[in-house]
């Protein structure tokens, strides 16, 4: 473990993973600052002792204030739009929120010469994979403008640590779930889309059934497989690529963060009724759009490449996680 401890800039961190990622750095004893525009994040989401901005990424004079202010040593950068079927819907808003303000940020990293660069990126960059499981090596040939605008962004990251001096560590998430064991975090997100918040809200009779989008797939019972990763699992890496950064100034990489199996939506429906006790109603509905039938990680890299110890892969553990930040009352607003 490195014993120089600078401040880290977190993008985002009054989002859901955002968020974990800022008390994961706080558990390992470095310095956060927080900067997120509000738009889906919450206020009263950002840990207590991270100093926070008000500040959409994509405003460069404010954030080169920001890292000179805090003398920033590196940047993890959640801030961004996630939803694949928004995305479809509406492509140049992607485009905009991942890549062309992730490119201002990524500007202001190099001209205050920030070192080290965390990026979250995304399984969606595989699009319809060949083989079952992913591995980094795999194609990347988005389906959805979600993928390609995350891919953009992985790009010039590449392009600019070959050009200035900075490492980066980009690392491509499968499908988010879970909340802190702790209770201190979770997802908060209105209008959800994800499976299992839908599902825990559904449980919880915070939505009358949960849509099953396709049953066609060529998948075991027909429904979407994806590999459901615990937040926490998943913060507890970036914490260790930055670790793996700050060491190894000149090495960059790009890592798979999953567990390397996969669930279907009935799996998944089935661990939801399981731990909450009751039986969600389940709607079949057609494919959504942009939607691959399985999308499973294959994470040898991320094994060999970092010391991490996934700690909660087990479903019934995500999904109770989940169920038990659903149930908390609504924090009231910290102005
Ligand atoms: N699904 C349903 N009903 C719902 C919601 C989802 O059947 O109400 C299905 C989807 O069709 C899919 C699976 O559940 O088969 C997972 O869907 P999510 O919306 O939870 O997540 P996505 O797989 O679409 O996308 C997520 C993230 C992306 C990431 C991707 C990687 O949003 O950032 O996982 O697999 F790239």
């Amino acid at each position: 473990m490195t014993s120089k401890k600078f401040p880290v800039l977190v993008t985002g961190g009054a989002g859901y993973i955002g968020s974990h990622a800022v008390l994961a750095l706080q558990d390992a004893g470095w310095p956060v600052v927080v900067v997120d525009n509000l738009v889906t994040g919450f206020r009263s989401a950002v840990p207590y002792g991270a100093p926070f901005y008000e500040t959409d990424v994509g405003d460069g004079e404010t954030v080169r204030i920001i890292l000179r202010a805090h003398n920033i040593g590196a940047i993890m950068h959640f801030a961004g739009s996630v939803v694949v079927p928004e995305s479809v819907e509406n492509p140049l808003k992607y485009y905009d929120n991942n890549t062309a303000r992730s490119r201002v940020l990524i500007e202001a990293a190099v001209t205050e010469g920030v070192p080290h660069f965390v990026f979250s990126s995304t399984a969606a960059v595989y699009g319809e994979p060949e083989a079952s499981r992913v591995s980094e090596e795999s194609p990347t040939r988005p389906i959805n403008p979600y993928g390609m605008s995350k891919l953009m962004t992985e790009a010039m990251l590449r392009d600019v640590t070959a050009a200035h001096d900075l490492n980066h560590c980009i690392l491509r998430y499968f499908n988010v779930a879970g909340a802190d064991p702790q209770g201190r975090a979770g997802q908060s997100t209105t209008g959800a889309t994800h499976l299992i918040k839908v599902a825990v809200e559904a449980a919880l009779g915070k939505r009358s059934h949960v849509a099953i989008f396709g049953d066609d797939f060529d998948t075991r019972d027909g429904t979407g497989v994806r590999d459901y990763i615990h937040v926490s699992d998943l913060v507890a890496a970036h914490v260790l690529a930055l670790e793996a950064l700050v060491e190894k100034p000149a090495v960059s990489m790009t890592l798979n963060c999953g567990y390397g199996r996969g669930y279907s939506v009935l799996e998944v429906l089935d661990a939801v009724d399981r731990v909450s006790g009751g039986q969600i109603e389940r709607r079949q509905e057609p494919r959504r759009s942009g939607d691959p039938g399985e999308l499973i990680s294959e994470n040898a890299h991320v094994l060999a490449t970092l010391p991490w110890q996934p700690r909660h892969q087990n479903i019934d553990e995500i999904v109770s996680h989940a169920l038990d930040w659903e149930r908390r009352p609504a924090l009231a607003p910290v102005s």
